[in-house]
């Protein structure tokens, strides 16, 4: 297989520019959750890449569980009807919960994994994205901490994907039109 910069049209965020975010929004995260024992719930699979990373630029320890997600259907995300493939092996009840995403598109996953976790009682549940798509928005989600706004355009890498390819890319960029057809 040929190298996957190939493949690439256009390289929107690049190494450098994705770990020195994550290091700002480590410090704040650690600044706000100080006190508290924050539980890290990365959504499979997207955001294994920045979960990866985001947790070793914390200056401490923090727990980390994961839940993976299907929409009901055709596999589009339309409906934002969401079915559970993996649930948390973690009792959330009275936990602070942080939500590790890679990526807020029409916002119709993280709207509904947000109130299902709020029904668990926890003690907080916020949200960290590294991406997010504010002209794809199809809900209003309050999210604490987001890496980049970046335009409505089909992006992979770093745990983003195109058919299940490219989330090894440690970059962020838009797919050539070759790769389409
Ligand atoms: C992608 C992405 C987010 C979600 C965002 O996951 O990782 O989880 O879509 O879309 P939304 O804001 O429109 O709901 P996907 O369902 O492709 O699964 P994956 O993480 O396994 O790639
Ligand atoms: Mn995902
Ligand atoms: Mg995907």
């Amino acid at each position: 297989a040929e190298h996957m910069g190939a493949d690439l049209e256009k390289v929107l965020l690049t190494e450098e520019q994705i770990q020195q975010r994550l290091q700002e929004l480590a410090e704040q995260i650690w600044g706000d959750y100080r006190d508290k024992d924050v539980l890290l719930v990365g959504v499979l699979r997207g955001a294994v890449v920045v979960m990866a990373d985001l947790m070793r630029a914390l200056p401490g320890t923090a727990e980390m569980d994961w839940m993976a997600v299907s929409s009901y259907g055709s596999g589009t995300k339309s409906s934002g009807v969401v079915r559970i493939l993996k649930d948390l092996d973690t009792d959330i009840t009275n936990r602070h919960v942080l939500i590790v995403e890679d990526i807020i598109d029409s916002g119709l996953t993280l709207s509904w994994i947000r109130s299902n976790l709020d029904s668990r009682s926890p003690a907080s549940v916020e949200i960290c994205t590294l991406l997010r798509k504010p002209e794809a928005a199809k809900v209003e989600i309050n999210v604490r901490y987001v890496g980049f706004d970046i335009p409505n355009d089909f992006v992979v890498g770093y745990g983003l994907d195109y058919a299940e390819k490219y989330r090894n890319l440690r970059v962020v960029g838009t797919l050539a039109p070759h790769v389409y057809s």
